[in-house]
């Protein structure tokens, strides 16, 4: 499954059962987390002018436009281990992409965090709770046309043995 997942940037019209969101949520809460922190929340997007304001927070979210969903994984400051958070959510996030290609469906990663402009273009957007940031979304949808398995980036000069 993780060696056939890839970023899909084209969506059929087709909404999302809810059974199948409610999949991605239960695996994007089911990663791994420092401390088990859990610093993740979510905002489901469904709506098409939502998606489609959300589509202009950087040039890469574009995607969004014409997705029939969107999520938004927010980051909630920690006392925890507040250093490890970005690593938490990008676990979370790659849990639903994971999740998204189990299911059938297609997504794509669209980074926010940390760069401040676009944090601050999701904030313009959204009523975002004080003390979260927004940290990705994923564009979901069913595929447009189906696509080809990756090649594989295997890579063995990049792995150094001890013995
Ligand atoms: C942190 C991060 C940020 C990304 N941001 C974007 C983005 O803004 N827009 C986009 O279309 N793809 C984005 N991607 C997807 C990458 O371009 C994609 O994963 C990469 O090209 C490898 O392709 P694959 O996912 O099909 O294996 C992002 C991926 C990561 C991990």
């Amino acid at each position: 499954m993780i060696q056939e997942r890839r970023s899909v940037r084209t969506f059929k019209k087709t909404p999302i059962e809810a059974a199948l969101i409610d999949q991605l949520m239960i695996s994007a809460m089911q990663a791994p987390s420092a401390r088990n922190q859990q610093p993740w929340s979510f905002i489901v997007v469904k709506n098409p002018e939502v998606l489609a304001q959300l589509s202009q927070v950087s040039s890469g979210a574009r995607h969004l436009n014409g997705a029939p969903l969107g999520i938004i994984t927010l980051m909630k400051d920690t006392e925890h281990a507040p250093h490890m958070c970005p690593q938490d959510m990008a676990a979370s996030t790659q849990n639903i992409l994971l999740e998204a290609h189990q299911q059938g469906l297609g997504a794509v990663w669209i980074g926010i965090f940390p760069l401040e402009e676009r944090i601050n273009n999701v904030k313009k957007i959204i009523d975002i709770k004080t003390g979260t940031t927004p940290f990705s979304i994923i564009a979901v949808g069913y595929p447009a046309q189906p696509y080809e398995k990756p090649n594989l980036r295997f890579d063995r000069s990049r792995i150094q043995v001890i013995e």
